[in-house]
């Protein structure tokens, strides 16, 4: 039987370790999210990440701009509205007229809880991470719940993209303990991805293509993460993954409930982590990942039993 390694309990868990911490260290965190013009989808994740905050104990504000603002407004903004709060985000994609890359440069490295700056890809990619996006974090701390070890792992990454793809690859190569995994990573111009996907441990699809994964390129051994999010022919959300490599491999996080869940309650993490740093009662995020994952280890263990 397929194992469904399913997002929700472990999102559970992540905000009941967030909520435990906040509370003991007497805490109130604080998050900003900039949002600029009205884009549906966008307004849905904003409220569902308020909400979950709540939840924790963590401060979030919403700061609702106007469509037309020009660049240089939303960077003097991000500038003013930073220095009231521990973490800052700003509510992607942006209008077609601002460029999102030169915007993200004005996010105060050390309140990028969405971990999207140079400074803090930079940081991963040296070993010594700080704030890490919510999607590749988020997957790490889902497969360590199910007790999936990473270490020695061939792990194929299909994406490059500067959210995903690319850090998560690095998450998952660096020497901790709960990495240490070999990795591969596929694009669009790979050539034989059938073959690398042959040696594969663990295959995380993050290409934004509709079912891309096929049922005749995983085998039963397989772990697959469907990072993937699309609407079917019958309005159904489905992901990077076609349905039918369910029935095959040994365990896959589901679409909806998989890595979706987990998103929002990693970012809640990382704002716990700014607001802890800031005031040094914690030096580094990786010692915290740690006891994180320790926690969420024996929380599916109590769960099982
Ligand atoms: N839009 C979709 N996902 C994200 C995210 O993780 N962060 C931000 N800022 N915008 C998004």
């Amino acid at each position: 039987m397929t194992q469904l390694l399913k997002g929700k309990p472990v999102a559970t868990a992540l905000k009941k370790w967030i909520r435990n911490r906040v509370e003991a260290e007497g805490a109130r965190p604080s998050l900003a999210i900039v949002m600029v013009g009205n884009n549906p989808a966008s307004e849905v994740y904003v409220n569902h990440k308020i909400r979950a905050a709540g939840e924790v104990g963590i401060k979030a504000e919403l700061v609702h701009l106007e469509e037309s603002i020009t660049r240089q407004q939303l960077v003097n903004e991000i500038r003013e509205i930073s220095k009231r709060f521990d973490g800052i985000i700003v509510q992607l994609p942006l209008p077609n007229h601002i460029n999102e890359d030169a915007i993200i440069q004005h996010i105060p490295p050390n309140k990028d809880v969405d971990g999207f700056t140079p400074e803090n890809l930079g940081l991963l990619a040296r070993s010594t991470p700080r704030f890490i996006s919510a999607t590749p974090l988020g997957i790490l701390f889902l497969l360590h719940y199910y007790g999936i070890s990473l270490t020695g792992k061939n792990v194929v990454v299909i994406g490059r993209s500067n959210i995903v793809g690319t850090p998560l690859a690095l998450l998952v190569s660096r020497r901790f303990p709960w990495a240490n995994a070999t990795v591969t990573m596929c694009h669009s111009r790979s050539r034989n991805i059938d073959e690398h996907l042959k040696n594969a441990d663990i295959v995380i699809v993050a290409v934004g293509k509709k079912h891309w994964l096929k049922p005749k390129m995983v085998t039963k051994n397989m772990i697959v993460v469907d990072v993937g999010i699309h609407v079917d022919d019958n309005g159904k959300l489905t992901g990077d993954v076609e349905p039918e490599v369910r029935q095959i491999v040994k365990a896959i996080t589901p679409v909806p409930g998989g890595v979706g869940p987990m998103t929002v309650a990693t970012l809640l993490f990382n704002v716990y982590l700014a607001n802890s740093l800031a005031k040094g009662i914690i030096t580094d995020a990786e010692s915290v990942i740690t006891e994180c994952i320790e926690f969420l280890r024996k929380e599916y263990q109590t769960k099982k039993k």
